[in-house]
């Protein structure tokens, strides 16, 4: 079988981070990874913040907060006046459910791809107001199309308050058509929150292509920012409506300062932020997305074809961005959430390579990601010894 030739490294790229030499750091989707330079900038902040607490925080900080914001909204292709800055997706998932004011009879629609956390807010959030929540299901091998179709059958007009689509889904690393899927609920008066958590730094698609209602981001997966870093863009008809999850002292100064600002908290990763975008910008950031989509490729060819798993039957991304590529494992092998745990516990320990394993209605599947830090050999490694530990079980 022919394996497609992997990119050529970016020369010197590895030595931008501080990650452990040892090993092999194949899942940069689950926490991201902080260039050094991005680690330096923060560290200089919290100096500056230590030297003299009163005066970083009372003096400016709320305009630098802004100022930060600004910039990575641009970069995002969203709208500046329409972006907060939060901790991370899961937060700003809950901003928007608690939020919708949801009542008794209303009902929160997800597919099956979505991600655990925020089905489980959304399930909490059903619970404590009396909506329901429904998942649709979509098979792996849907098509686009097909996605769509399934997604615009299971709304229900009138009584479906929210959909949640993800842009491109944390245990099947596939790429939903997020515009169509916004575009077919809109004819339906169904609004939509697109959970984007990996997009930023990885997809090219902006935030306004995409048109949601509400739109949450992870910078601090793709576009190299320090961890605590999120963007929740909100269209303008909702933006009077968005309460922060905890009330604090900008509460009057509306959306996004009122969602940002959470009263004592350490805001210099959000004002470091911008030094992951130059990061990535000085690498180039075609580059680095064409290099890191070419690698996860070449992984998933790799380790498929040790795992005797024929490159038709490989998922299928949905897209040329994608830097996360799944490998279906042996049936019966990490089918449940804890054994997927136990089994990625075990490949760390055992084979010194952080992948991500997740089970998915019934299948085990491992998801391997490209970063400018990887080399095609790393994948070699894991495809060489990975059959034997499954084998070993
Ligand atoms: C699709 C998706 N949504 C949400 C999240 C949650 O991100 P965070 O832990 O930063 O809130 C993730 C994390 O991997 C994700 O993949």
């Amino acid at each position: 079988m022919t394996v497609p030739r992997p990119p050529e490294p970016i020369p010197g790229a590895r030595l931008l981070f501080s990650l452990d030499p040892s090993v092999s750091h194949l899942n940069h989707g689950s926490f991201g990874a902080v260039p050094i330079a991005v680690q330096r900038a923060q560290q200089r902040l919290r100096d500056e913040m230590e030297s003299n607490p009163l005066r970083f925080f009372t003096q400016g900080l709320v305009d630098r907060i802004a100022h930060a914001r600004r910039h990575l909204a641009t970069f995002l292709g969203a709208d500046p006046d329409g972006t907060a800055l939060v901790g991370n997706v899961t937060a700003a998932a809950a901003v928007v459910l608690q939020s919708l004011a949801l009542r008794p009879g209303d009902e929160v629609v997800t597919t099956d791809h979505g991600y655990g956390a925020v089905a489980l807010s959304v399930a909490r959030e059903c619970a404590r107001t009396g909506a329901v929540s429904r998942t649709l299901p979509v098979p792996l091998s849907a098509t686009d199309e097909e996605l769509v179709e399934i997604v615009r059958d299971g709304l229900r007009p009138g009584r479906t308050r929210l959909l949640i689509v993800d842009q491109l889904t944390s245990p099947t690393a596939r790429l939903f058509p997020t515009s169509a899927l916004v575009a077919a609920a809109r004819e339906q008066g169904v609004p939509v929150l697109v959970d984007a958590a990996h997009a930023p730094g990885m997809l090219p698609t902006t935030v306004a292509s995409v048109g949601a209602d509400f739109w949450v981001g992870n910078l601090h997966k793709w576009a190299y920012a320090p961890r605590g870093t999120a963007a929740l863009v909100v269209a303008e008809r909702w933006r009077g409506r968005i309460q922060p999850l905890v009330v604090s002292w900008e509460q009057d100064a509306g959306f996004p300062t009122r969602v940002e600002w959470q009263a004592t908290l350490d805001y210099t990763g959000w004002l470091a932020a911008p030094v992951g975008l130059f990061t990535l910008r000085s690498l180039g950031v075609d580059r680095v997305r064409a290099h890191n989509a070419a690698l996860a490729a070449y992984g998933q060819r790799v380790v498929g074809d040790a795992l005797g798993v024929a490159p038709e039957r490989l998922p299928e991304p949905g897209g040329p961005a994608v830097a996360m590529r799944l490998v279906p494992l042996p049936p019966g092998v990490a089918t449940t959430m804890d054994a997927a745990r136990e089994l990625r516990a075990r490949i760390a320990d055992r084979l010194g390579a952080e992948v991500s394993v997740a089970g998915w209605n019934g299948r085990g599947y491992l998801r391997l990601c490209g970063q400018v830090y990887n080399t095609p050999e790393e994948y070699d490694r894991l495809a060489v010894r990975l059959p034997t530990l499954l084998a070993r079980g």
